[in-house]
């Protein structure tokens, strides 16, 4: 946290499961420390930040699918931020993505944001012209829609996958995203030379180190 308040330029960040803990049943689940941890030293997991014309939303989506408190609290909130945008155009970000090959699929486990939160949150962007869902967390980058919403899964600017994981929609990379909000959207997905695309596969044992016996793709059946 130190180092991103040395930017030059305004950050807002959302939490991602090597932060805040995962699905319920994960080695490093959400709980009440970690999100303690969370929001003393970077803030609120999920905030709203007016633009212009837009309303831009941070979402917390390792809460969704735990049917606990915490969930049912964000999704109020979104619910009242999303009635108050006064005609503003929404963009969200936050870290999973709301599916990975097909928007009606079912639980992918790691990957995703579990069926019933996911039917939920299409619903609220029907009702409240959000214009763009932007996300992370797969390490592909790949832009698409689901009805009037644009979709853009941002590259990791650490890591690429290489055989651990079978291949997903879109390009391996790491770089960055760049939106462009004025009348719409427009997202450029920008591969950056100045960083290394090394492969997770050779660390994963630092990145899962209790996890590793059971690596990644067993942790999400
Ligand atoms: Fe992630």
């Amino acid at each position: 946290m130190e180092l991103m308040r040395q930017l030059s330029v305004p950050v807002l960040i959302v939490p991602g499961n090597h932060d805040v803990g995962h699905l319920p049943g994960s080695d490093q689940p959400v709980d009440t420390a970690r999100l303690e941890r969370w929001r003393r030293l970077a803030g609120p997991d999920y905030w709203v930040s007016d633009h212009g014309n837009w309303r831009l939303i941070g979402l917390n989506s390792l809460l969704f699918g735990h049917g606990d408190t915490e969930e049912v609290a964000q999704f109020s909130w979104l619910e009242e931020v999303l009635a108050a945008r006064e005609g503003r155009r929404v963009a969200i970000f936050t870290h999973k993505p709301l599916f990975v090959d097909d928007a009606h699929e079912g639980d992918t486990g790691y990957w995703s944001i579990r069926p019933a939160p996911r039917q939920r949150l299409y619903d609220l962007f029907a009702a409240h012209d959000v214009a763009l869902f932007a996300s992370g967390h797969l390490h592909w980058a790949w832009k698409g829609t689901f009805e009037n919403t644009a979709l853009v899964w941002g590259p990791s600017s650490a890591f690429i996958i290489d055989k651990l994981e079978r291949e997903m929609p879109g390009e391996r990379v790491v770089g960055a995203v760049i939106h462009t909000l004025s009348e719409d959207v427009s997202s450029e997905i920008v591969t950056l030379p100045e960083l290394t695309p090394y492969f997770i596969d050779e660390v994963i044992h630092e990145v899962y180190p209790r996890a590793v016996s059971k690596r990644v793709p067993e942790a999400a059946q």
